[in-house]
C-alpha cells in the first residue's frame, strides 16, 4: 500500500494545498507563502467507516421552507429581502463605510420581530460604542433581548452561539472574522471565506439567520465581499451615488439586492439618514422629482421609471456639447452608457439629428441609479431637446422602451406608471401604443372613484400613445 505523505505544504494567503514546495502559490499568487503542515487527520478509510452515509429523498417529501421568515421590522429592509429574512438563510450587506451598513444591522436587531434572543457580533466596535449608538437611536425596550459580543474570533463566536442559542446572528463585519484553524496569517480571504462558511452552517442547521456586513470599496469589490457572495442566500448593497438630498435636505440612501434565493432583486429600499439613524422613505414616488415653475429648460424631462413594484417619477437631464476630441463621449453614471449610446445612435438613425459629434452628458436628479429599461424614451426626448433647444412641455411624464428600429415598445406596469404620475399632478403622458383592449382601458384617464385626480376636465387626450421615435418626438415637441 502506498505510504500517506505526513506533509503538505499549505500556503497562508489562501490555503492552498500542494504536495511539494513551490517559491509561488499557484493559486493566489503569493510569493513565499507555501509552509509544511502536517497532514491532519483527513479521511481516512477508518473515519470514513464511522461516518453515516448521507440518503436521498424524494423532492416531495421534503418540506418547503415558506412560511418561516422573521419580519425584520423595517419594511424597506422587508421589501428587498422579499418580506423578510428566511430562517437558515445568509443575508451579506455590502457598501463602503460609513453608509450605514452597522446602523441598519442594529436597528433590525431592535425591530426584528421574534420572541428569540438576538447575538449582535462587532469586531470594529467596542460594547460602549455599541451601546451609545443604540442610545442614538432610541434602542431601550427592546436592548433586554439583545446580546453583544466583540470579538471577530470564530470559536469565541461559536462558543457564544451555542450558549445564547440566537434567532438572529448579527456580524459587523465579515472583514473582521478570523480562526486559527484557516490559516496563519489573521485578516486574509481565506479566513473570511472559512469563518463566514462555519456560521452559514451553523444558521443552515438551526432556527436562525444570519447578518453580515461587509465593506466595499470603489475598487475593492472583487477580492472583498465578491468572493462571499456565492455562500450567502441574499446579497444587497447599499449605496449612496452622491449626496443626494431627500425630503428636508437628508441623506438618500439605497439598498439593492443583486442576489436573493428568496425573492426578487429588483426592489430598492430607500432610506434617509438622519439624527436618529435610518428612517425608510414612505413615498418614494416623488423624491427625485424637481418642482419647477414655468417652461423646462432645454434637456430636462421627466421619467416614469418602475423600481420593482414602484413607480419613480425622476427628472433626467441631457447635456450635448461638441466634441472636444475626435470621438464624442458619453458621460453617465446614473443611467448606463451603452444605453445612453444607443438612445442616441437611434435618435441620429431615425430622426437624422446629429449627436456623434456631440459629447453627451446625462444626469438623473436626486442620485438614483436606473436600470429600468422604460428610461428610453424619455432619454431619447431629453438629448432631442437639449440638443435642438427645444423644452420639453412641462408635466409631462415619459415612458417607453426604444428598439433599435425606433419602435416604441410596451412595457411593464404601464398604468401603475400613468396612475402615479397623474397622481403627483403631471396633466399628459407619452407612451407606447396600449397593446391590448386591457391596456386601452388601463390607459383612458382614471376616474375619480380610482383616487386619482382627473387630468383636466374634459380632456380625453392627456395619453400620448407613440409607435415610434419619430411619431413621440412629433407628439410633444409639436
Ligand atoms: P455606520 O452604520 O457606522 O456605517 P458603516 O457601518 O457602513 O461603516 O454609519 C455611518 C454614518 O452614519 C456615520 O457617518 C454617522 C451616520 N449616522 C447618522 O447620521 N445618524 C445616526 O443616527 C447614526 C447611528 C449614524
Ligand atoms: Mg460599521
Amino acid at each position: 500500500m502506498k505510504k500517506q505523505k505526513a506533509f503538505i505544504f499549505k500556503c497562508s494567503s489562501c490555503g492552498h494545498e500542494e504536495p511539494k514546495w513551490l517559491g509561488r502559490c499557484p493559486e493566489c499568487g503569493e510569493w513565499n507563502t507555501l509552509a509544511e503542515t502536517p497532514v491532519a487527520g483527513r479521511g481516512t478509510a477508518k473515519e470514513a467507516a464511522g461516518r453515516t452515509i448521507p440518503q436521498s429523498m424524494p423532492l416531495a417529501s421534503v418540506d418547503p421552507l415558506e412560511g418561516s421568515r422573521i419580519s425584520s421590522g423595517i419594511r424597506e429592509l422587508d421589501r428587498v429581502l422579499g418580506g423578510g429574512v428566511m430562517k437558515h438563510s445568509a443575508v451579506l450587506v455590502g457598501g463602503e463605510p460609513g453608509i450605514g451598513k452597522s446602523t441598519l444591522l442594529l436597528q433590525t436587531a431592535a425591530a426584528a420581530e421574534t420572541r428569540g434572543r438576538i447575538l449582535y457580533v462587532s469586531g470594529e466596535e467596542s460594547a460602549g460604542q455599541i451601546r451609545m449608538r443604540a442610545d442614538r437611536l432610541g434602542i431601550k425596550e427592546k436592548a433586554e433581548k439583545i446580546e453583544i459580543l466583540c470579538s471577530g474570533n470564530l470559536e469565541d463566536i461559536q462558543t457564544i452561539i451555542e450558549a445564547v442559542k440566537p434567532v438572529l446572528i448579527m456580524v459587523d463585519s465579515a472583514q473582521t472574522l478570523y480562526s486559527l484553524e484557516a490559516g496563519l496569517t489573521p485578516g486574509t480571504l481565506n479566513q473570511m471565506k472559512f469563518c463566514t462558511w462555519e456560521l452559514i452552517s451553523w444558521v443552515k442547521e438551526h432556527d436562525a439567520a444570519l447578518f453580515l456586513t461587509a465593506h466595499v470599496t470603489k475598487d475593492g469589490m472583487i477580492s472583498g465581499p465578491k468572493s462571499l457572495e456565492h455562500m450567502v442566500d441574499t446579497v444587497l448593497y447599499f449605496e449612496q451615488n452622491d449626496r443626494a438630498a431627500g425630503p428636508g435636505g437628508q441623506d438618500c440612501r439605497f439598498l439593492r439586492g443583486t442576489k436573493n434565493r428568496f425573492g426578487s432583486v429588483d426592489e430598492t429600499g430607500i432610506f434617509t439618514m438622519g439624527e436618529k439613524g435610518l428612517t425608510a422613505v414612505d413615498d418614494p414616488s416623488s423624491l427625485f422629482l424637481v418642482t419647477r415653475e414655468g417652461e423646462l429648460p432645454p434637456g430636462v424631462v421627466t421619467a416614469a421609471v418602475a423600481e420593482g413594484t414602484r413607480t419613480l417619477l425622476v427628472e433626467i437631464q441631457a447635456l450635448t456639447v461638441p466634441a472636444k476630441g475626435s470621438i464624442s463621449r458619453v458621460f453617465s453614471d446614473r443611467i448606463d452608457s451603452a444605453r445612453v449610446s444607443r438612445v442616441a445612435a437611434a435618435i441620429e438613425k431615425h430622426l437624422g439629428l446629429r449627436l456623434s459629434d456631440q459629447d453627451l452628458y446625462i444626469n438623473v436628479a436626486g442620485g438614483m441609479r436606473i436600470t429600468d429599461v422604460g428610461v428610453d424614451l424619455a432619454l431619447a426626448c431629453a438629448l432631442y431637446s437639449a440638443r435642438t433647444g427645444i423644452p420639453c412641455p412641462a408635466k409631462t411624464a415619459i415612458c417607453g422602451e426604444l428598439s433599435l428600429a425606433g419602435e416604441v415598445r410596451s412595457l411593464r406596469r404601464l398604468a401603475g406608471r400613468i396612475k402615479a404620475a397623474l397622481g403627483l399632478g403631471f396633466e399628459k403622458f407619452l407612451g407606447p401604443l396600449p397593446e391590448t383592449a386591457r391596456d386601452s382601458r388601463e390607459v383612458s384617464p382614471p376616474s375619480e372613484k380610482s383616487g386619482v385626480p382627473e387630468a383636466r376636465s374634459g380632456e380625453k387626450n392627456n395619453y400620448l400613445p407613440a409607435k415610434d421615435l419619430k411619431s413621440a418626438i412629433k407628439a410633444i415637441y409639436k
